[in-house]
């Protein structure tokens, strides 16, 4: 027998040997087609808590850890790791980079956003749709952004390499907690210095809600153009970008979307295109291009963002992830993880030495919870609910709040938060 049977090694990669070949339990789940293919029953119809604990099955997540980061990472559903794979395969067959499907793929994520396809640019996560507005509008020395302290590094820096890069100055406006007072606070840092407003829609530091509507409406009648980071809103809460009526809207497909990782998309306003100056050139930005004549004309829409080869297979994955979201009823989905925020809130409280960070008020609140417990180091707090208590949170830095975000997605469920809550009990007593 030869030592390297080929053929065998072939039907290993892409039979049902792919399981025991990568020796990971759930490609045996991957590579059933029976088990991907079934979509689980509408959300309101799930009653039980069984049935509910059972919504987790359908994401690769490991059993040995209660996963509460999906603010950092989401997982990406079983359908959606077999579309991408599937993609991934095809492309190679092909071997041709399939761009065919792409205004379908963007009429697909207009309509869960609430954005005509013609606005929307794929890119590969939301520091990249930041960077793209920070570098393609024009500012100069003596120009102020309004932002906030709350903002992740990815939203934040590309204004801080601006500021030193060419002097515009960064407006932080440090946030009410509360959520109550947060529309006065930025607006009453906007004057007429004020070159664009840039944004979280909820704050990856404590889930907050920010009032982008009525932010909107008051850029809009200063005609200062307004650019939100939705990286934690996609998939956490109903966006309506018509409604918002906001300039740029920058997110990632792999968080609360479910999407697979190295996803994004920029939503740019007809009315402030003409403002951005293309950064890029190449393939597909161009709408016509002779370079024996040294000629080049933009393509006027925002498409042009995705010039040279691109992996595309992702993007059909980031369509396979709306599409579960749809079938399982993503409001079901908000109303669910909400509930739970709440259940995992009201029973926070009971702890004396901790401190909720998240705001209480409905309005300004998302099924993310940040708290901090006195008389322990939040990071080391964070490494023994992990190594010791197998719960996974993300520690807070920013703002230097020192806290520990739990976000709650639909594989969480009841039991891990009430084992949670166990937890943190038994080390606040040893405090
Ligand atoms: C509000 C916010 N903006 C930007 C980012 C960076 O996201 P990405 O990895 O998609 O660039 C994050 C990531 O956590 C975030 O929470």
């Amino acid at each position: 027998m030869s030592p390297f049977n080929r053929k065998d090694f072939i039907k290993t990669i892409l039979g049902g040997g792919l399981a025991s070949f990568l020796n990971i339990p759930f490609a045996n789940k991957l590579l059933d087609s029976s088990f991907s293919e079934s979509q689980p029953k509408s959300l309101s119809e799930l009653e039980t808590d069984e049935e509910w604990e059972r919504i987790r099955e359908l994401f690769p997540l490991q059993k040995s850890i209660s996963y509460f980061n999906t603010a950092g990472l989401g997982s990406s559903p079983i359908s959606v790791l077999n579309s991408l794979h599937q993609h991934l395969i095809n492309s190679e067959i092909k071997s041709s980079e399939d761009r065919n499907d792409l205004l379908k793929l963007k009429k697909n994520l207009g309509d869960f956003i609430g954005a005509e396809p013609q606005d929307l640019a794929f890119t590969r996560n939301t520091t990249e749709g930041i960077n793209i507005v920070a570098r393609e509008l024009s500012f100069k020395k003596g120009d102020e952004i309004v932002s906030t302290s709350h903002e992740h590094v990815g939203g934040a820096s590309p204004w801080i390499m601006l500021e030193k890069e060419m002097g515009i100055k960064v407006k932080l406006v440090e946030l009410d907690l509360t959520g109550q007072e947060n529309y006065e606070l930025i607006r009453s840092q906007i004057n007429s210095k004020t070159k664009l407003v840039c944004i979280s829609h909820v704050c990856c530091t404590t889930g907050m809600i920010l009032p982008v509507k009525q932010i909107s409406e008051y850029c809009k009648s200063q005609n200062i153009p307004l650019c939100v980071d939705g990286a934690q809103a996609s998939g956490l809460i109903p966006i309506n970008i018509k409604e918002l009526d906001v300039d740029f809207y920058v997110s990632c497909g792999h968080k609360w979307l479910f999407g697979p990782k190295g996803t994004g998309f920029i939503f740019v306003n007809k009315r402030v295109l003409p403002l951005l100056k293309p950064l890029f050139a190449g393939a597909y930005s161009d709408k016509s291009f002779d370079l024996i004549d040294h000629q080049l004309e933009f393509e006027d829409q925002i498409s042009r963002l995705e010039y040279g080869t691109r992996n595309w297979p992702l993007i059909h994955g980031l369509n396979e992830a709306l599409n579960f979201h749809r079938n399982i009823g993503f409001e079901g989905e908000v109303k669910r993880n909400q509930e739970l925020a709440e259940y995992f809130k009201r029973q926070l409280q009971s702890i004396e030495s901790i401190e909720i960070l998240s705001p209480s008020r409905k309005e300004f609140s998302s099924s993310i919870v940040t708290f901090r417990m006195a008389g322990i180091d939040y990071k080391k707090l964070w490494t023994i609910l992990l190594e010791t208590y197998k719960h996974r949170l993300r520690a807070i830095y920013e703002n230097r709040l020192n806290g520990l975000r739990v976000s709650i997605a639909i594989y969480n469920n009841k039991k891990q938060i009430d084992q949670l809550i166990k937890d943190l009990n038994e080390i606040a007593k040893q405090l």
